[in-house]
C-alpha cells in the first residue's frame, strides 16, 4: 500500500484508464444541469445521465474517466465524526454500452492490487443477491456473473458476499434515471469483528468500502418502476478522500494531507478550547467540512447558488450557519469563513482554477452571511447574559430547561453551546428540563414523539423534526397514491424511524410503495419550503387544510404548508425545508389492527 496525496491518486487514476482507452473529460460543476429532482451533483454518473441513458452519443467516446467535485448533504448531522463529508471528489470510469463486467472488475483489481499495492488478502467484495421469484414480475437474477470474475481473480467464494437491494443497488442519482446492480469493494482494516455477523457493508470500521462498479442496466422511471434499458453500462466510483486516508494509515479522513493546510488553519484561528474534548474536535471537524463544501459551491462557476431560504441556497445557508455556530466553541472570530475559503482555495486551485477565479464573489457572499447570522447569535448571547445576571442577582446558579430551550429554539443555538456558557459563567444547566421542554414541544396534538432522546442530544430532536416532515410527505402521497380515504389514524416517532398507521383495508403492492417513496423523494428533491402560519380551525379548513378528525384542537392553531403538496394543522416543529430530510425509505408495510395499515419509514442519506 503506498502512500499517496490526492494529487498523485488523480493522476495515477485517470493515466491507467487512459492506458484502458479511456478518455480524461473535465468533472462538470457541482451544481447540476437540467435536472430539477436534486440539488447537487452527488456522483460522477450524474452529468453523464443522458448518455448512459443513450440519448445522445458522448463525444469523447465510450470509455471515459474523470474527477467529480461532488456534495452530498443528506447526512449533515453526522458530520463531525470520523468519516462523514458533504462534500468529496470521486473518481470514475465509463463504459457507455461498451464494455461490461469482466473488464470492469477486472481493471478494478489490477489498479487496487497493482497500482495502489493493497494486498489481494485483504479485498472482500458483495455483489447483487438478486429479488424476486424467476418468471413473476420485477425478478431479477443474483449477480452471479461478477462473482465469478471475482473468483476467476482469486478471491476466495468465502470473501464474496451476496447482498440484497439496500446493499448492492445503486442509483438512480435523483428520482428517476439509469440504476443497477453493483459490485463493491471492501478494505478489511485488520480491526476486529464487531461480531458474528460483521462482514462487508457493516459500519463497525472493519471493513471499508473503496470501489463501487455499477452496471447501469435498468431505468427507474417516474412511476417508481425499473425497466430495462437496453444497454450495458458501468459506472464506478472512488472517493479520493476516503483512499488517500486509507493508504497514508491516517485515522480520519481529518487526519490527511488533504485537510492539513484546513486544520492548521482552524487551529490557528482558535483561541480556546472547550473543555469537552470531544466538542473540540467535532467542531473543528465541521467547520472544516462545511466550509471546504461551501467554498466550492460558492466558487463554482454556475455561481448560480448563494446563501438563501429555498433549494440549494438553503443547503448552502446551513452549512455556513453551523460553521458560525461551531466557531464560537473554539472562540474563532467573526471573518474565519473567508480565511478559510482562502485556504480552501491554495489547497486546490492548481487542480480546481474556479476557485481562485471566483474567490471574490465568494468572499463578499461568506462575508454577509457571517455577519447576518452573527447578529442572530449576538441577540441570543445577550439574552443569555441577560439570563445569568438575573440568576445571580437572585442567588441561584441553574438555568431552567425552558430558557435553554428558548435559545435553542429561537436564537438557534445548540444545546451545546447553551452548556458551554453556562459553564464559563459558573452556572449550571437543567438538562432534564431542557429535554422536557423539547419533548412536549415535540409532543404534537396527534403525534407522540416517544423518541430516545439521549441526555443534551439536540442532533437527536433535529432529526425528530425531520421525520415529523416526513410524516406529512408521507400523509400526502398515500393520498395521491391510494387516495382521500388513506387517512392518518396514529404516528409515532423516534430519533431511528417514523410509524405512520393509516385507513386501508389491505396490504399496499409494491407498485404502490415504490410510487409512495418515490413521491416523497420527488419532494425533497424539490427543496420546498415549509412555512407557518397561526389561524383558526375554520379558517384552516377553509384553506383546505387536513385535520385529524374528532382532534381536540385551541382557538389558535399552527397550519403548516408544503408548496403545494401538503397542509396540515399541527402543532410543529417542522424543518424549514423539505431538503434537509434527505431522503425517504419505507422500511416495513403491515397491518395495525382491522382496516388500518401501519409504515414505517426512515430519512437521512441512503
Ligand atoms: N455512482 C456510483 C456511486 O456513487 C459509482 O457509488
Amino acid at each position: 500500500m503506498k502512500n499517496l496525496t490526492a494529487d498523485e491518486l488523480r493522476t495515477m487514476y485517470l493515466e491507467f484508464f487512459k492506458s484502458k482507452g479511456h478518455a480524461i473529460i473535465p468533472g462538470a460543476s457541482v451544481i447540476p444541469e437540467n435536472d430539477p429532482t436534486v440539488l447537487f451533483t452527488t456522483a460522477g454518473m450524474h452529468p453523464l445521465v443522458p448518455y448512459l441513458m443513450g440519448a445522445m452519443p458522448h463525444p469523447a467516446g465510450n470509455r471515459l474517466t474523470d474527477v467529480q467535485k461532488c456534495v452530498r448533504t443528506g447526512d449533515i448531522d453526522s458530520v463531525g465524526d470520523a468519516a462523514h463529508l458533504t462534500f468529496f471528489e470521486m473518481l470514475g470510469n465509463w463504459s457507455l454500452n461498451d464494455y461490461f463486467k469482466k473488464e470492469a472488475i477486472s481493471w478494478s483489481y489490477e489498479f487496487l492490487t497493482q497500482k495502489l499495492g493493497f494486498s489481494p488478502d485483504l479485498l472482500s467484495v458483495t455483489v447483487f443477491a438478486g429479488e424476486g421469484k424467476e418468471g413473476e414480475d420485477g425478478y431479477i437474477p443474483a449477480d452471479e456473473e461478477a462473482a465469478s470474475i471475482w473468483r476467476s481473480l482469486g478471491i476466495p467464494d468465502e470473501r464474496i458476499h451476496r447482498l440484497p437491494r439496500e446493499d448492492n443497488w445503486w442509483g438512480p442519482a435523483g428520482t428517476t434515471g439509469p440504476c443497477g446492480p453493483d459490485t463493491e469493494m471492501f478494505i478489511d482494516t485488520g480491526k476486529p469483528a464487531c461480531g458474528p455477523g460483521c462482514r462487508p457493508g457493516c459500519h463497525c470500521g472493519k471493513y471499508v468500502e473503496i470501489w463501487n462498479d455499477v452496471f447501469m442496466q435498468y431505468n427507474k422511471n417516474a412511476g417508481g418502476g425499473y425497466e430495462p434499458l437496453g444497454r450495458h453500462n458501468v459506472d464506478t466510483g472512488m472517493g479520493v478522500e476516503r483512499t488517500v486516508c486509507m493508504m497514508s494509515g491516517a485515522p480520519t479522513v481529518y487526519d490527511t494531507e488533504i485537510f492539513a493546510p484546513i486544520m492548521a488553519k482552524i487551529d490557528e484561528l482558535s483561541s480556546t478550547a472547550p473543555e469537552d474534548q470531544e466538542l473540540a474536535l467535532k467542531s473543528r471537524r465541521i467547520i472544516a467540512d462545511h466550509m471546504r463544501t461551501a467554498t466550492f459551491i460558492l466558487c463554482d462557476p454556475k455561481g448560480s447558488v448563494k446563501p438563501g431560504n429555498v433549494g440549494a441556497n438553503y443547503v448552502l445557508r446551513r452549512l455556513i450557519r453551523r460553521a458560525v455556530r461551531y466557531s464560537r466553541f473554539l472562540g474563532i472570530k467573526p471573518g474565519f469563513t473567508v480565511e478559510l475559503a482562502k485556504t480552501v482555495c491554495d489547497k486546490y486551485s492548481s487542480v480546481y482554477p474556479e476557485l481562485a477565479q471566483n474567490l471574490e464573489r465568494c468572499r463578499n457572499d461568506l462575508e454577509a452571511e457571517e455577519n447576518r447570522f452573527n447578529q442572530t447569535l449576538d441577540k441570543g448571547e445577550a439574552m443569555f447574559d441577560k439570563v445569568a445576571a438575573q440568576l445571580k442577582a437572585h442567588g441561584q446558579s441553574q438555568i431552567s430547561g425552558k430558557t435553554a430551550f428558548k435559545l435553542y429554539d429561537t436564537f438557534g443555538f445548540p444545546f451545546e453551546m447553551t452548556l458551554e456558557m453556562a459553564d464559563k459563567a459558573g452556572l449550571t444547566v437543567d438538562r432534564e428540563g431542557f429535554e422536557e421542554a423539547n419533548r412536549k414541544h415535540q409532543e404534537l396534538s396527534r403525534t407522540t414523539s416517544a423518541g430516545s432522546f439521549k441526555a443534551g442530544l439536540q442532533d437527536n430532536s433535529e432529526v425528530v423534526t425531520r421525520m415529523h416532515t416526513a410524516t406529512h410527505l408521507l400523509h400526502a402521497a398515500l393520498h395521491k397514491v391510494l387516495g382521500p380515504q388513506a387517512n392518518q389514524k396514529g404516528s409515532n416517532i423516534t430519533a431511528e424511524r417514523l410509524r405512520f398507521d393509516f385507513s386501508w383495508p389491505e396490504p399496499m403492492t409494491t407498485e404502490q410503495k415504490t410510487e409512495t417513496e418515490a413521491l416523497v423523494n420527488k419532494w425533497i428533491a424539490e427543496a420546498i419550503p415549509v412555512e407557518k402560519k397561526l389561524t383558526t380551525v375554520e379558517a384552516a379548513k377553509a384553506e383546505g387544510a387536513m385535520a385529524l378528525f374528532g382532534a381536540k384542537y385551541g382557538d389558535q392553531v399552527s397550519l403548516y404548508t408544503i408548496g403545494d403538496v401538503s397542509k396540515e394543522i399541527c402543532s410543529g416543529p417542522h424543518a424549514a425545508n423539505t431538503s434537509e430530510l434527505g431522503s425517504f425509505k419505507i422500511v416495513k408495510e403491515q397491518s395495525s389492527s382491522a382496516g388500518v395499515r401501519r409504515i414505517k419509514a426512515v430519512i437521512g442519506n441512503m
